[in-house]
């Protein structure tokens, strides 16, 4: 049991960027496990280096210093590819063709036999709710239909491993749903899966862990249903002062905070809140980020 599904080790990525091919160091010392079963949020900000670690992963470029492992073993070459599925950040599909057309496409890529490909690729739309739609061409698809597509698509040769480069991205609150929804099925069928988002309450929601990264590094990788379960950091109580404004106060402690509303209710005020606070991933992000994002890009 918890193996691990992936593991990078100290990955370093420089680009070079612009006319004078300056250095840019992406990859910092990268450290992510994601282990066997789960559901991985990889979170950070636009241009943390998420997009350039799932590439390393798949060998589609490589590190200048650092090692990918896949189950255990180092991943070399292709073979390992057959473990993962991979949605891209911006996946492209033929305007003209229909879903079961794509998956079909996608079916010869991994040499699948044709009847094969047919069982497949109607078992994947029925997955990802697609089957009304089969014979639609992708060019009438919504953003949502298309995410979803390429889900189906990452899972043509029933990998193990599914990364998702932002899923979410772009969706309205329907289409984030319906995702993380398969997303979650995804994990119910024995499957690993992590994706990128720089969305917290889609992290808060389905993953099991958060790793965060800023600038290049993991800084911080947390248990979600942990993080959600801590103690209270705060008591937060909100009430009408005499002009019927609102006023909130803090208490660090629940006695405290008891007195504080026996005061208002003593002035005749009226309360209108009283909430325990605890600690979420948006506060542990806000503190990791801290000083980390550096607002006007690199
Ligand atoms: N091909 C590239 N050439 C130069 N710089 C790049 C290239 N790809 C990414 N970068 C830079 O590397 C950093 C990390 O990018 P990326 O991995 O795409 O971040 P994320 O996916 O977290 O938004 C960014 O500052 C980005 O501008
Ligand atoms: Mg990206």
């Amino acid at each position: 049991m918890n193996a691990l599904a992936i593991r990078t080790n100290g990955l370093y990525k420089t680009y070079r960027t612009g006319f004078l091919h300056k250095k840019f160091l992406a990859l910092n010392n990268l450290n992510l496990e994601v282990k066997q079963g789960e559901i991985l949020g990889y979170l950070g900000p636009n241009g943390a280096g998420k997009t350039t670690t799932f590439k390393i992963i798949l060998d589609l470029i490589r590190p200048e210093k650092g090692e990918v492992y896949i189950w255990g073993k180092r991943a070399y070459g292709s073979s390992y590819r057959q473990e993962i599925g991979f949605l891209p950040d911006n996946p492209y599909f033929y305007d003209y063709l229909t879903p079961l057309e794509s998956l079909d496409f996608y079916g010869k890529l991994f040499n699948f036999k044709k009847s094969e490909r047919i069982e497949r690729s109607r078992e994947l739309l029925l997955w990802v709710g697609l089957d009304n739609f089969k014979d639609r061409q992708l060019r009438k698809f919504s953003r949502g239909m298309l995410q979803r597509l390429g889900v189906a698509q990452a899972l043509i040769n029933n990998p193990k491993i599914l990364i998702l480069d932002e899923p979410m991205l772009g969706l309205d609150p329907m289409g984030r749903r319906e995702l993380r929804d398969i997303i979650i099925k995804c994990k119910e069928n024995g499957k690993t899966v992590i994706f990128s988002t720089h969305i917290l309450s889609d992290v808060e929601m389905i993953c099991d862990r958060a790793a965060i990264i800023f600038n290049g590094t993991v800084h911080d990788v947390v248990s979600v249903e942990k993080t959600l379960e801590t103690e209270i950091q705060f008591y937060e109580v909100i009430y009408a002062n005499t002009t019927g404004k609102h006023e909130l106060i803090r208490f660090k402690e629940y006695k405290d905070a008891m007195e504080g509303v026996e005061n208002i209710n003593k002035q005749g005020l009226k309360m209108i809140s009283f909430n325990p606070h605890r600690m979420n991933l948006e506060d542990i992000f806000i503190k990791q980020a801290e000083g980390r994002i550096n607002r006007w890009g690199k």
